[in-house]
This record gives C-alpha cells, structure tokens and sequence, in this order.
C-alpha cells in the first residue's frame, strides 16, 4: 500500500484544529517521523507551508522542545534523563554505561550512524527513575547492569 504524501498528511492533521497553527506540534512531529528523526529545512518548510506560517516559526517550535531535532540522529535514538530523580539514583553510572557500550560519547551519534545517545531534561517518570527512552518507548527503572543488554537487544535490531 503506498503512504500518502506528507503534505496530505499534514492537511489531515491540521483539519482536525480550529487554528492552522494549534497543529504546529503534530504536525512537526510527522514531519520528523518522515524524514529519518530529524527536521532539515525542507521538512520545516513542509510543515510551515501547511500551517500558513513561516518556517523559522517552525524552527523556533522545534528547536524549544526535547522531543525535535533540527540535526540528523542515529536510526537509533537513546535519551537518558539526567534530571534530579533520574541523578540521585544514579543516572550518571547509567549514562557512562551507554557510553562504554554504545562506544559513543553523549551527545554524539556513532560514526555507523547506528545510535545517537543524548541526554534529556525529566521525562515525567521520576517515580522510576532512572528513565532511559530506547527510540521514543521508556525503559524504567534502568540501572547500569541493564545497560549490556540493551545495547545488545539494539544491535540485533
Ligand atoms: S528526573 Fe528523570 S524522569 Fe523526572
């Protein structure tokens, strides 16, 4: 079955909101989803044209939340939290496991371009801390000895 054209998709999206602009986020979101986890300019200008506004509006949006990525990503994406609960319970042990596993420093992607680790502001699950998201779907709570297999379970995928 062949997908719809982005812009179709987006028209769908912004049908359902009173104001074109209300959809900023489902729509930025799609547009990521569609071109590889990230927002290059042509995606930012996609989802400005459907909105009917401009695309640094867009770029503003997108560069304010976590969850967007205005620079290419790993076709895995691992988000360790580093906020208060996540820091207490050991979230740094947590993201120098993924460092010494994933052989990639924080922040930076593998050369492979397999996986992106980064760190990211709470995630809402401080009552299971510390919070880790494997490709958008939490893992919690993740101590260092889980780390292994998840960087295994990556590598299989
Ligand atoms: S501080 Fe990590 S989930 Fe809230």
């Amino acid at each position: 079955m062949a997908t719809r054209p982005l812009a179709d998709e987006i028209q769908a999206i912004v049908d359902q909101y009173p104001e074109r602009r209300s959809a900023v986020l489902a729509t930025l979101r799609l547009a990521q989803e569609r071109h590889g986890g990230w927002l290059p300019p042509d995606a930012l200008r996609e989802a400005a044209d459907a909105l009917d506004v401009t695309p640094a509006y867009c770029e503003a949006v997108a560069s304010f939340y976590d969850m967007f990525h205005l620079a290419p990503v790993g076709e895995h994406l691992v988000e360790v939290c580093t906020n208060l609960s996540c820091a207490l319970v050991g979230a740094q042990q947590v993201l120098e496991a993924f460092e010494r596993e994933l052989g990639v420093r924080a922040g930076e992607t593998a050369e492979d371009g397999s996986v992106t680790l980064r760190t990211i502001e709470c995630a809402g699950g401080c009552g299971r801390a510390v919070v880790v998201a494997i490709d958008h779907r939490y893992r919690e709570p993740v101590r260092p000895e889980d780390v292994p297999a998840i960087a295994e379970e990556l590598r299989g995928r």
